[in-house]
């Protein structure tokens, strides 16, 4: 399958475009907020810069990353890690703390989806969150993800081990 990166895709609100490198100090100003990463441990300077260079430098078709554009800011981002021969894909999304509350990011994700199965030709899109992250498995419930399970202490963030769930979404199940 031949992927091109669009250079953007469209929903309501938002405008969502591949991630450039104009997008890393935002990105770093809104992760160091405390709430912001209380789950996480993406947050500093530099595992920030890490992540947005990988993001920029990897092939669209293994890591399809959007950032949200709202009313010509950039303020968060939707990701797809995806395995194509799996037909598979992780979905991974984060907003600016100015803009929760308002549906932004499940409007994103739902978007991003459709484009994992229209466009990419995947068959199931999945996320993982900390147990705690119950903002997080909002969003999951939102858009129709069913719980896929708990794996119990299978990651580490803030140097404890921590419980993680899954949530998941097949092709069949969209748009029902
Ligand atoms: C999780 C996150 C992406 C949700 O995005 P969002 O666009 O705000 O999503 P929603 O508008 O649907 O709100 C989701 C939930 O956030 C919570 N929330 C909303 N406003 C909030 C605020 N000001 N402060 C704290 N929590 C808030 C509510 O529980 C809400 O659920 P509800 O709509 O059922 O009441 C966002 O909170 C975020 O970026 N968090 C930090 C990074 C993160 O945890 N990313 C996910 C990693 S798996």
């Amino acid at each position: 399958m031949n992927i091109k990166k669009p250079e953007y895709i469209q929903t309501k609100r938002l405008t969502l475009r591949p991630i450039e490198i104009q997008d890393l100090e935002i990105i770093q100003n809104y992760s160091i907020d405390k709430e912001w990463h209380r789950f996480l441990d993406f947050h500093t300077k530099e595992s920030v810069k890490e992540f947005v260079t990988k993001a920029i430098n990897s092939p669209w078709e293994e890591h399809a990353r959007f950032s949200i554009i709202l009313d010509k800011k950039m303020i968060g981002g939707v990701g797809l890690y995806i395995e194509m021969k799996e037909k598979r894909a992780e979905i991974g999304y984060s907003l600016s703390k100015n803009y929760w509350g308002k549906g932004i990011i499940p409007e994103a994700v739902a978007r991003v989806i459709e484009y994992g199965f229209e466009d990419l030709g995947l068959e199931k899109i999945f996320a993982q969150t900390d147990l705690r992250n119950t903002p997080s498995q909002g969003v999951m419930k939102k858009i129709g993800m069913t719980k896929e399970g708990i794996f119990r202490k299978h990651a580490i963030a803030q140097n404890k081990r921590r419980d993680i769930i899954y949530f998941s979404i097949l092709k069949s199940e969209w748009k029902k």
